[in-house]
């Protein structure tokens, strides 16, 4: 069972200039709220209560001025600086100490997953002892990501990094799941040819011994990452019409944290007083009014 995650919340989001050359990528806006809800509210989905956001150097007042502290969410939250982006696996190398002697999730601060089934599907990854889960979704352009290749049985039999040729379709989603190896075999990783450490190779250590299995977020289920400027605005549309159309908020935190009882209605009201006069607000009044 996993009960500790992390989100890796740095990177240059040099694809996205100038908009990130003063604010770090995951606080810009999806539609309503900042880009960085949204991962926090997949590992409160999963009810993982300690939880550690990895950020840029220089950057951790930005975070702090957001989520000065995690206990009006009833989660044990920590921040750590990376010095340069040297890559995914250092997340576990950085958070060492944090993961200790346990088993961890990582999700990457860009990812947004969104969909009915969802949350059978953390509940039931998370529960791994041994090896790793990775959560694979079909895509169009399976280029662009980390792929995962499946045999008639069902089983990972290959994994490649932004593949040229037609490889898999099944993409490697930023939401992964690791027994507490990870540390010993993140650390024995060569940087690669882009001078990263790569997720990928750490997988392939796992598909080696036989150790990796994953979960399908089928077709009900949405996954997008959000990594250039047109992302964004596509994933905006997205919230924007399930929310306009529901009335409902994908990724409120507070509302999360009250439904798992981890908070009390007077936690929303602090909630409501820091973020000040918002539509965000006038959702949290709502939720403490029902
Ligand atoms: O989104 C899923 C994909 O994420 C996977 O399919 C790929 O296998 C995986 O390599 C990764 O690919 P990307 O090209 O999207 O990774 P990117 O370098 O854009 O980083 C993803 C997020 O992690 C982004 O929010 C920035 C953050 N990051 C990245 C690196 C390399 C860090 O915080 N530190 C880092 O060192």
């Amino acid at each position: 069972m996993i009960n500790k995650g992390i989100i890796l919340a740095g990177g240059t989001g040099s694809r996205m200039s100038p908009l990130t050359k003063a604010v770090n990528k995951q606080l810009l806006p999806i539609y309503d709220k900042p880009l960085i809800f949204y991962p926090l509210s997949i590992l409160m989905l999963s009810k993982i209560k300690d939880i550690l956001i990895i950020v840029n150097k220089g950057q951790l007042d930005q975070y702090k001025k957001l989520i000065p502290n995690g206990k009006n969410l009833g989660i044990n939250l920590s921040f750590i600086e990376q010095n340069s982006p040297r890559g995914l696996p250092e997340a576990f190398i950085l958070g060492e100490k944090f993961i200790g002697k346990d088993n961890v999730a990582l999700i990457l601060g860009d990812n947004f997953f969104y969909g009915q089934g969802l949350t059978s599907v953390l509940l039931k990854s998370k529960k791994i002892k041994k090896g790793a889960k990775i959560i694979l979704h079909k895509v169009l352009n399976p280029e662009l990501y980390g792929v995962a290749k499946i045999n008639s049985k069902n089983k990972i039999i290959g994994i490649k990094e932004k593949p040229k040729e037609n490889y898999s379709n099944y993409a490697v989603t930023g939401l992964y799941y690791f027994d507490n190896k990870v540390i010993e075999y993140s650390k024995k990783l060569k940087l690669s040819k882009r001078n990263e450490l790569e997720i990928t190779d750490l997988l392939k250590k796992y598909l080696k011994k036989k150790q990796i299995k994953y979960e399908l977020l089928g077709r009900g289920g949405a996954w997008l990452d959000t990594g250039s400027i047109e992302d964004f605005y596509k994933t905006s549309n997205f919230v924007a019409s399930i929310e306009n159309r529901q009335g409902l908020k994908i990724a409120c935190i507070e509302e999360i944290a009250l439904k798992n009882k981890w908070i009390k209605k007077r936690n929303i009201e602090n909630a409501i007083k820091f973020y000040g006069n918002c539509e965000y607000s006038k959702y949290l009044k709502k939720i403490i009014s029902l």
